[in-house]
């Protein structure tokens, strides 16, 4: 895994909900070497929740399989790879829409790839039917808190 990238990761995990956890707070505690704020780690959970819970239920439905997630650092960018071997999806502009759902039964909204949009800076979406669906989302981390910019104003009157 040595490469162009500051730091990378790979995760695999059974297709089991419990999990959404797990790769959430692993995604989480990875990306923070990059210093984000409260709120930029927020998405990164959020959307890395959304997709993770999309090959669980969609992708894989009720059968077991292997969800992987993949991320690397460079500079001040988090790219976040999620893919399933599952069932795919026919048509992804389509199933990207808001309020776009194939499961309304199972109290599902359509917004899952919404908020992965809105929450993230970059989304892509590769699949095909019967082989599987790969996500890859990418942050650039501003790190633009404002008590870090008091405290580095601090340090320069002090100086
Ligand atoms: N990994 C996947 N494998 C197969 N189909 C998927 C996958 N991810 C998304 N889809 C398809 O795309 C549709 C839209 O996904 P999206 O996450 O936006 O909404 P949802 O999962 O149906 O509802 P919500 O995320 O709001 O609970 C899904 O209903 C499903 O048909
Ligand atoms: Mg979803």
């Amino acid at each position: 895994m040595v490469g162009i990238y500051d730091n990378e990761m790979k995760l695999e995990f059974v297709s089991k909900s419990s999990n959404e956890a797990f790769a959430r707070i692993t995604v989480a505690a990875f990306a923070s070497q990059l210093d984000p704020t409260i709120e930029e780690l927020a998405d990164i959970k959020t959307a890395v929740s959304e997709a993770v819970t999309n090959s669980i239920i969609h992708g894989y439905e009720n059968s077991e399989g292997i969800v992987k997630v993949e991320c690397k650092l460079k500079d001040n960018c988090v790219e976040i790879q999620i893919s399933d071997s599952g069932k795919g999806i026919e048509g992804i502009e389509l199933a990207k829409k808001p309020l776009y759902t194939t499961k309304a039964n199972l109290e599902r909204s359509g917004m899952g790839f919404t908020i992965m949009e809105s929450f993230m800076d970059e989304l892509k979406v590769e699949s095909i039917p019967d082989m599987g669906t790969k996500v890859t989302m990418r942050k650039y981390i501003m790190n633009d808190r404002e008590e870090k910019n008091e405290v580095e104003d601090v340090e320069k009157v002090g100086k």
